[in-house]
Formats: structure tokens, C-alpha cells, sequence
């Protein structure tokens, strides 16, 4: 088996002694060297679907098997840099001595944008700075499974859409399996290979997207089909 496959997935959380299911039976076949995007409403369980998935919280029920070892990179929601280390050491947070190529971190700085910033503190940066930081230490990592959680959202249009374009690159270039989560449709159609809608604690649709690894063209007639579909499922007024 490749990749990461969640079974009858379940967790909850007690607040002030009630209990609140957020994951109520999630099935799901996460591919290897793929991009899996996870769309739904805010609170729907996105987060603690992606922290089960890379390990980080133990679930309620259910289980999940993994394929070949893996090694895992996150970017979360905030950046969560170290603040006392500069740009350059914030992506090399994490790696050992002999995994650290000037030419190569250089080149990811480059990727993200952050040329002449390497000397920087996290407190010198603005919100979308930080974010890039963070998304160049996953980079750094080499990881063969990239969990990115809203990477972009603090991110403006221009930029948003450039990160999306060099991620596109990584995927294509490194092959690694990445499982994204937004709310956004048109960037889960951008980037998807396989779009997964959760909806009351399951996994409600799942679409599979044929052409990968290309920037697609949002306004072919196939991908409005699909977004019209995907607002459709998502029950959202238009
Ligand atoms: N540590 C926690 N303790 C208690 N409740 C939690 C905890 N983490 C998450 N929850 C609850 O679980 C539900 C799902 O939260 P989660 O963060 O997974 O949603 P999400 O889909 O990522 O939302 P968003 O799009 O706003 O980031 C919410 O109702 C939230 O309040
Ligand atoms: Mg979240």
C-alpha cells in the first residue's frame, strides 16, 4: 500500500465535560506523490484531519496505515518560526549538519522570494514573509510527504498565486505526495489531483482530476463545470 489510507477515521474533543465529534468515520486513500486537497467550511475538521494524518494527534477510533517510511514536513496555519533564529536558521530548524547545502537553501530562499532577507528575524517580517519562511523549511526538509495546512491564506492575490505556481514546480520536480487543506475551490482546483469535500465528520464527495502538474486554466469550461459541481456539494449560496 502507498501513501497514507485512513479507515473508519474517528476523533472528538470533550470542551467543559460535553463531547463534540468532529471526525466521524473518515475513509480516505491518501496517494503517494500526489496532491490531495481536503476543502470544507471552517470548523469542519480540516486541521485535526491533516494533524491525525501526519501523526501529531492519536485518533479516537479507526485506524491508518502508512506505506514506505516516510518523512513528513508541515506547514500550519500560522507560520510558527523561531524567534530568536534568523530567516536562514529558521529553515534549517530541523535538519542535521551534513543536510544543509548553502547553494540549495540559497535557492529556496530564492524560490520563496525572500532574497536579501536571509539575515532577518521572524519579528522584521511581515505576516506573508513568515509564511514563506515556513513553507522554505518544509522545502528544506526534503520531505517525501508535504502536509500544508491554509499555507497561502496569509498570503495577497499576486503572491498567493506565485507560491501556487512554485509548488506546482516542487511537485513536479521532487514528486512528493502533499496533502493540502483549504477552503478555497479555486486553489483546491489549481493544484488538486484529488479534491476531497468533508461535511459532518465524513469525507462527503471526492473528485478525481485526470490532467496533472500543469497551471490550469480555471476558466476552461471543464473546471467551471466542476467548480459549479463543487459548490453544488459544498451547499454554499451563489
Ligand atoms: N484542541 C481542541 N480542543 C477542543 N476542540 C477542538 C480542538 N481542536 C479543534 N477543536 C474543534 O474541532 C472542530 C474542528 O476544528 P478544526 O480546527 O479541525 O476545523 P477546520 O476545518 O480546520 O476549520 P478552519 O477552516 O477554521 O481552520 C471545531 O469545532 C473546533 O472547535
Ligand atoms: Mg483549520
Amino acid at each position: 500500500m502507498a501513501g497514507i489510507e485512513l479507515v473508519k477515521l474517528e476523533k472528538h474533543y470533550v470542551v467543559e465535560g460535553k463531547t463534540i465529534p468532529v471526525l466521524t468515520g473518515i475513509n480516505l486513500q491518501i496517494p503517494e506523490e500526489r496532491i490531495t486537497v481536503i476543502l470544507g467550511k471552517s470548523g469542519c475538521g480540516k486541521t485535526t484531519l491533516l494533524r491525525l494524518a501526519g501523526g501529531l494527534e492519536d485518533p479516537d477510533g479507526g485506524s491508518i496505515h502508512y506505506g514506505l517510511s516516510q518523512r513528513t514536513a508541515f506547514v500550519f496555519q500560522e507560520p510558527r518560526l523561531m524567534p530568536w533564529l534568523d530567516v536562514t536558521g529558521n529553515i534549517c530548524f530541523g535538519l542535521k549538519r551534513q543536510e544543509i547545502h548553502r547553494d540549495e537553501i540559497h535557492s529556496i530562499i530564492h524560490t520563496v522570494g525572500l532574497d536579501g532577507f536571509e539575515k532577518a528575524y521572524p519579528s522584521q517580517l511581515s505576516g506573508g514573509m513568515q509564511q514563506r519562511t515556513a513553507i522554505a523549511r518544509a522545502l528544506a526538509y526534503h520531505p517525501s510527504f508535504i502536509m500544508m495546512d491554509e499555507p497561502f491564506a496569509a498570503l495577497d492575490y499576486f503572491t498567493r498565486e506565485q507560491m501556487q505556481r512554485e509548488l506546482l514546480r516542487v511537485w513536479k520536480s521532487q514528486k512528493a505526495s502533499i496533502l493540502f487543506v483549504t477552503h478555497s475551490i479555486d486553489e483546491a482546483l489549481l493544484l488538486g489531483h484529488k479534491i476531497v469535500i468533508i461535511e459532518k465528520g465524513v469525507v462527503k464527495t471526492e473528485f478525481e482530476l485526470p490532467k496533472a502538474g500543469d497551471f490550469r486554466n480555471l476558466l476552461d469550461d471543464k473546471f467551471i463545470m466542476l467548480k459549479r459541481e463543487i459548490i453544488e456539494n459544498l451547499n454554499v449560496a451563489v
